[in-house]
C-alpha cells in the first residue's frame, strides 16, 4: 500500500532533515580536519608529543667494579660513559663522553673522582658540572644520561628515535 505521507514528507519535515544533515556534515568535516591537523602537527613537531624512552642494556653490576667506566653508544650515535663512582646509594652515573668545550673525549679519573678532558685540562665532578679549565669559565656541563638498575642489569634510558 502506498503511504503518501512517508513517500512525500511535508516541507517542514524536509527542512528539519536537511538541517540535521547539514549539521552532521559540518561535524564530520570538523572532526576530519581536526584529526588531519593533529597528525600534521605531530609529524612536523615530533618533540612536542609524548616521546617515550626505551632502555638499552649497558652492563651488569658485577662487571662494572667501583672506579670502572664503560662507554656505550645510543641509537642516535651519541657516546656516553657509564661509571661506577663507588660512592652513594646509587654509584652508577652516565654522562656524554663529549667535552662541551670543543668536543674532545673525556675520561673518568677515579683517584680524583672526576671526568677529565685532556685537550685543555677541563674537569667535571660526579654531577657533570665543570670544576676546572675552559668549561668552568663557560659554566658548561656534561650531558647526562638516565640510568636504571634492574636486578643486576644496568640500563641506559634513551629517547626512542
Ligand atoms: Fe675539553 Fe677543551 S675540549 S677542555
Amino acid at each position: 500500500m502506498y503511504n503518501y505521507r512517508l513517500m512525500n514528507p511535508p516541507d517542514q519535515v524536509k527542512g528539519r532533515r536537511g538541517f540535521f544533515r547539514t549539521v552532521l556534515m559540518f561535524l564530520s568535516l570538523g572532526a576530519s580536519y581536526g584529526l588531519a591537523l593533529l597528525f600534521a602537527v605531530r609529524y612536523l613537531l615530533p618533540g612536542r608529543g609524548n616521546r617515550k624512552k626505551s632502555r638499552i642494556f649497558v652492563s651488569t653490576v658485577q662487571e662494572l667494579k667501583p672506579g670502572d667506566s664503560k662507554s656505550f653508544t645510543t641509537p642516535d650515535g651519541e657516546t656516553f660513559l657509564l661509571t661506577n663512582t663507588g660512592t652513594g646509594i646509587s654509584p652508577f652515573i652516565a654522562f656524554s663522553s663529549r667535552c662541551p668545550h670543543l668536543g674532545c673525549k673525556v675520561h673518568w679519573q677515579d683517584r680524583e673522582s672526576r671526568f677529565f678532558c685532556p685537550c685543555h685540562g677541563g674537569a667535571f665532578n660526579i654531577e657533570g658540572k665543570a670544576v676546572e679549565g675552559p668549561p668552568l669559565k663557560g659554566n658548561q656541563t656534561l650531558k647526562p644520561c638516565e640510568i636504571r638498575v634492574i636486578g643486576s642489569a644496568i640500563y641506559a634510558m634513551v629517547e626512542r628515535t
